[in-house]
């Protein structure tokens, strides 16, 4: 029997401009995955499946080998860790920037720093490397609101057009990193299933440089 390969894709926003890649390695969903309430989904090749899961599940199902590869923004694989995980293409979706951020025109901050985020991890890990001790608050969504209610000194997210940033007040700080999204793939998939995988890589780079 031909090997199985399971490829976990981020619902959300990243999702819309994952599948014209995919199509562009011949891999396209039998069925409309916007419309359905499955969460997997068989494909024009009997052996290919995708799931599509919360994004920041993704290096988790790839980590563990409950899918062979997978689609996640770069900051979730920065909070996540690279252990197990191998990070072959860089999509160049999804581009943004993760920054630190605070009220326009802040005063600075005299003693430990309140920063609010979702991304825990890497938020502790810039701020060691910058020497600072801050203590930080977990928040799931809607980073901005933090500072504006007292909770925070400063936050930590995704910046875009920056219109969230300014339709609240706040104001870019410090850049953290360039995001955009990444194919990761499971180190024992990438070996025991390399003869399935190397064509997928090959025509996704493809893809992506004629996007160029
Ligand atoms: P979540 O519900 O976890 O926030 P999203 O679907 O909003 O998931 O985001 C998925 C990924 O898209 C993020 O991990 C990030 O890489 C990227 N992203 C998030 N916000 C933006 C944005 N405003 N513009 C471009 N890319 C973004
Ligand atoms: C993301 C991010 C920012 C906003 C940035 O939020 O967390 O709030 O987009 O984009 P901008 O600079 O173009 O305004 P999202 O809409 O994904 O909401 P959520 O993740 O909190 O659900
Ligand atoms: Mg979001």
């Amino acid at each position: 029997m031909k090997q199985q390969l399971t490829i976990a894709l981020s619902k959300g926003r990243i999702l819309k401009e994952t599948l014209p890649l995919l199509a562009a390695a011949d891999i396209v969903p039998a069925e409309d995955i916007f419309s359905s309430r499955k969460l997997i989904f068989d494909t024009n090749h009997d052996h290919i499946k995708l799931v599509v899961i919360r994004a920041t599940d993704v290096p988790t199902y790839v980590e563990y080998g409950g899918a062979d590869m997978g689609v996640a923004g770069k900051d979730v694989l920065m909070e996540h860790g690279g252990a197990g995980l191998y990070e072959p293409l860089d999509l160049e979706i999804a581009k943004c920037r993760l920054m630190v951020a605070g009220m326009r025109d802040a005063v600075p901050v005299e003693g430990r720093m309140k920063v609010a985020t979702k991304f825990v991890n890497l938020t502790r890990e810039y701020f060691a490397r910058q020497g600072c001790q801050v203590d930080i608050i977990k928040l799931y969504g809607a980073m901005e609101l933090a500072p504006i209610m007292g909770l925070a000194d400063r936050i930590v997210d995704i910046v875009d057009t920056g219109n969230t940033l300014r339709a609240n007040g706040l104001e870019p700080m410090q850049h953290i990193a360039d995001i955009s999204s990444r194919l990761v793939v499971g180190q024992p998939s990438m070996k025991m299933k390399h003869a399935l995988i190397q064509p997928i890589l090959d025509q996704l780079q493809l893809a992506i440089d004629v996007r160029r």
